[in-house]
């Protein structure tokens, strides 16, 4: 199978790759290295697949339409993971215009090319974030969207374009909503990473707010097996996909403090813009359609980033 993977040198992106050259399908990697955070981490992300026959990495931008069409035409791109984006709450607070060209805009121009060139399936890596003002929790897909971020309405805009190019043209898409996902090349601006370096850096690890939102957390390869599963399955569907449980920002830096054996303070300082109040993700109807199952709790998945961190470092 010839898969193409949007923001393939990224977290999400990257461990997608390697599952799918492991399944032997051949992959076309296109990002753009965009400096959101240091492009050294995404080339690591990456680099153990550059000498495989199956691997190709394409150094451009989904902003770039007639790139987008030459990638898909020239190598009989059947399926699209489509991960690129400019993600981050704060960074579409800082900067709208850019998130909103890259999200919305970026994934319109994938489903353009797709459906010009006829290939099988998009699967979009869609976000929590579109659901924003929580009215009910666990939350299931039929809540009500009312984002409170620049980013929220950005991936809600690239989700509804998934579903009008689905139900117009008969593309074939599924949108995976993510529910903070994290483990090993997880992004450094994300709450893990951040407090597991201030922990093991004995820093105070400082935590916006009250540290009472909760996080439903999802291990990566939870993530990838619902990727996997979405090629076959979930035609013009929305699923959430999530872990299972949430925990407090609070408790979670003490989980990070108690595995580190650090001597870490936890300070609380004030609210960030954008940030939602709770997630947590009523997984029922992946686990019907796509037969997703996650089998990493957060106690679990966080000894296990952890040790990845401290190897690399
Ligand atoms: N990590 C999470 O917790 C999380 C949660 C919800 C949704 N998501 C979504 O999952 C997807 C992957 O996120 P991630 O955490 O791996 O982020 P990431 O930043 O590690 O990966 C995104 C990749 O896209 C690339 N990119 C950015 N703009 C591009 C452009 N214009 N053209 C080509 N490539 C571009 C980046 O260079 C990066 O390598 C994103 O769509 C994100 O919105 C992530």
């Amino acid at each position: 199978m010839d898969v193409l993977v949007t923001g393939g040198a990224g977290f999400i992106g990257s461990h997608i790759i390697d599952k799918l050259l492991e399944l032997d399908c051949s992959v076309i990697c296109l990002d753009n290295f965009d400096q959101y955070y240091d492009v050294n981490l995404k080339r690591r992300n990456i680099e153990h697949h550059l000498m495989d026959d199956k691997f190709k990495l394409v150094e451009g931008d989904i902003r770039d339409f007639g790139l987008l069409k030459n990638i898909i035409r020239d190598n009989d791109i059947e399926i699209i993971f489509h991960e690129a984006a400019q993600p981050g709450v704060r960074a579409s607070v800082e900067n709208p215009s850019k998130t909103h060209e890259t999200n919305a805009t970026g994934t319109l121009n994938v489903l353009e090319a797709s459906r010009l060139i006829d290939i099988e399936k998009v699967i979009f890596g869609s976000s929590s974030s579109v659901y924003g003002k929580v009215k009910y929790l666990p939350l299931d897909e039929k809540h009500p969207n009312i984002p409170i971020s620049p980013y929220g309405v950005s991936k809600l805009m690239a989700e509804n374009y998934c579903r009008v190019y689905s139900e117009i043209y008969g593309l074939k898409t599924t949108t995976l909503r993510y529910f903070s996902i994290y483990g090993p090349r997880m992004r450094p601006d994300l709450a893990i990473s951040i407090f597991t370096k201030k922990a093991l850096n004995g820093k105070d690890i400082e935590i916006f707010g009250d540290g009472e939102k909760t996080r439903d957390f999802t291990y990566i390869t939870d993530v990838v097996d619902a990727s996997i599963k979405a090629i076959e399955k979930g035609d013009g569907e929305i699923y959430n996909i999530g872990g299972n449980d949430r925990v407090s920002i609070n408790e979670l830096a003490h989980k990070i403090i108690d595995i580190t054996g650090s001597k870490s303070k936890i300070i609380h300082t004030s609210p960030q813009k954008g940030d939602v109040e709770h997630t947590w993700a009523d997984i029922n109807k992946a686990r019907r359609a796509l037969g997703y199952n996650p089998r990493i709790d957060i106690d679990e998945g966080l000894k296990r980033y952890i040790e990845w961190y401290q190897a690399i470092e």
